[in-house]
């Protein structure tokens, strides 16, 4: 019986792998982060990126196989990132995912990591019901999109400049943190007032998002000279972008007949975020679907289980990096 998919993700800063069946059951999964490497750049550095994933990617898979203790005949195929992602750092996982593929006879399923966040959410964790609104918030993607189904996916609405985590990356470096930042700015929030009024660009419009004036803004008042105190900006930007996240939400939820709200991508690690969207999804009687804190950042299993639907759809694409993939494609 082959009951297991070999899942590889290298699109940007983290070398993941992971073993895991048709349910969503975690075999195993390895996650060897770069945050060491990059964090004096207070941002992914692409060519040390690619480096490291080179040094780790052997040791990562080797990792992950052992660690779930399954044979090769237990392997029904291995499935790999193929984009939207770094071309250097996807070219190391693709290029191992054919090699093994080559070595062990099976076959390689080159997958959307956008379409791997999706499926996180159901990592370990009952289905999701359908249709569903998505907001999808990373560092490199925020969207909301429409799912009819598993394999019916239409984009509402997405950023004009950079994404959710991009923002909350750079506001943190604006206010002395570490990259990742996301995390401590929520940690710093927490302990601050949201006494400043910050832009919520493109609060009025449809569903699209805009957050480079709001960086823009946070670092103007930085700069502005006047004594201040870094918990309430860290609290008023926070509260900004849930001002705007969770109206965009609703708007999506109002025009679109929905079961389900899910939310993926690194952000949704934010227990501000999660609070939020709680409350909305009671106000409207929906369900909320989150995954596990540990699936929300980039990892190799949501790719392994995504590979279930292109084996499914006998949908197998060749091996090619894709820098931009947008979330309608495969
Ligand atoms: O999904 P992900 O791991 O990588 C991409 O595909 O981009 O997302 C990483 C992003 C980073 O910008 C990081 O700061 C942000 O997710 N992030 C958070 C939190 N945890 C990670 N942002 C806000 N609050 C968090 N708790
Ligand atoms: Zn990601």
């Amino acid at each position: 019986m082959t009951n297991y998919v070999l899942g590889i993700e290298t699109s940007c800063d983290d070398t993941s792998a992971a073993v895991v069946d048709r349910e969503g059951n975690v075999r195993s999964s390895i996650i060897i982060s770069q945050n060491e490497i990059h964090n004096r750049f207070g941002g992914v550095y692409p060519e040390f990126a690619s480096r490291a994933h080179i040094f780790n990617i052997i040791p990562t898979v080797e990792e992950a196989l052992a660690k779930a203790n399954v044979g090769l005949d237990d392997i029904e195929a291995i499935g790999v990132t193929r984009g939207p992602g770094l071309v250097g750092s996807l070219l190391v996982g693709l290029n191992t995912a054919s090699a093994l593929g080559v070595g062990w006879s099976k076959p390689v399923y080159g997958v959307n990591h956008l379409r791997g966040h999706l499926r996180s959410v159901e990592l370990e964790k009952q289905p999701v019901d359908y249709p569903a609104i998505i907001l999808l918030v990373s560092g490199g993607h925020t969207f909301l999109a429409y799912m009819q189904n598993r394999n019916d996916i239409r984009l509402l609405g997405t950023t004009r400049d950079d994404s959710v985590g991009e923002t909350y990356d750079k506001v943190g470096r604006m206010l002395g943190l570490d990259f990742p930042a996301g995390p401590l700015v929520d940690r710093m929030a927490k302990t601050g007032h949201p006494t400043i009024k910050f832009p919520r660009p493109l609060i009025d419009e449809e569903l699209d998002f805009s957050f480079s004036g709001l960086k823009s803004a946070v670092f103007r008042y930085i700069q502005s000279g006047e004594p201040i105190v870094a918990e309430d900006v860290a609290a008023s930007f926070v509260k900004t972008i849930m001002d705007v996240l969770m109206t965009k939400c609703d708007r999506a939820i109002q025009h679109n007949p929905c079961a389900s709200l899910v939310i993926v991508g690194g952000v949704a690690a934010s227990p501000q975020l999660r609070e939020e969207a709680r409350k909305l999804c009671d106000q409207h009687g929906i369900n909320l679907c989150l995954p596990p804190l540990k699936w929300s950042t980039d990892n190799a299993a949501m790719i392994a289980l995504a590979t279930w639907d292109y084996i499914e759809n006998g949908i197998q694409l060749p091996p090619i990096p894709q820098m931009r993939l947008p979330i309608s494609e495969y």
